[in-house]
């Protein structure tokens, strides 16, 4: 049987073996290679990753020639110049980039250019001009719907797709009978738009100036 004197550690032991392991932990058995440099990284890469793409901006037909990991939002942002819409997360969880692609809105930051050859996309600069407001920019405006202004060309996109939504009898999370078409009403609406956060806290006004435009259309 083992004596506990047989089992002894003494403390400068004990700063012997924790002097070690940090040592050991300090120099990797392998050294990491340098990375590469970026620009020789692109420059070795196969045309094939930069296609071109075309689709309609806003009604213009626009192509261009992206890297195939390049976001819509990049996309419109950074090739196009068109700054309307805005990144806020890039992670598709605040809205700030909603757009629309075929009349449906989505997230721009989560799909990639690449995949939308021959669609229509809509933008906030696409919806009206400064001399001639869509009514849900005009509504945004008369109701004080934004502070800073952010969040508010996603939530003028989102809102003016989610009318054709609530129109098109598309069922969400608060409609009560799934067999008549949703109404038109502050709950649908404020489930809809649910994806558009607003740090600037605008939303009871936002929900005033969705009411207007979804009366006027009623
Ligand atoms: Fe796309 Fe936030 S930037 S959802
Ligand atoms: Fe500032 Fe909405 S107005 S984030």
């Amino acid at each position: 049987m083992r004596s506990s004197d047989s089992f002894q550690v003494t403390r400068r032991d004990l700063m012997i073996v924790g002097a070690t392991a940090i040592a050991a932990h300090a120099a990797p058995a392998v050294a990491l290679d340098q990375p590469a440099d970026l620009a020789d990284l692109t420059a070795a890469r196969p045309e094939s990753f930069f296609p071109m793409v075309g689709f309609s901006v806003n009604g213009e037909p626009r192509s261009m020639k992206v890297d195939t990991r390049t976001t819509l939002l990049d996309a419109l942002r950074e090739h196009l110049h068109l700054t309307g819409t805005k990144k806020g997360c890039d992670h598709g969880q605040c809205g700030a980039c909603t757009v629309m692609v075929n009349g449906r809105r989505i997230n721009s930051c989560l799909t990639l250019a690449v995949m939308h050859e021959g669609d229509s996309v809509i933008t906030v600069e696409g919806l009206g001009s400064p001399a001639n407001l869509h009514p849900m920019q005009a509504a945004f405006i008369k109701h004080d719907g934004y502070q800073c202004g952010y969040c508010t060309p996603g939530q003028i996109c989102s809102s003016v797709a989610m009318l054709k939504e609530v129109e098109a009898g598309v069922p969400s999370l608060v409609t009560e009978d799934l067999t008549t078409s949703a109404t038109a009403s502050l709950a649908e609406f404020r489930e809809r738009m649910s994806g558009n956060i607003c740090r600037c806290g605008a939303y009871s006004n936002i929900m005033e100036a969705i009411a207007e435009v979804a009366e006027r259309k009623a």
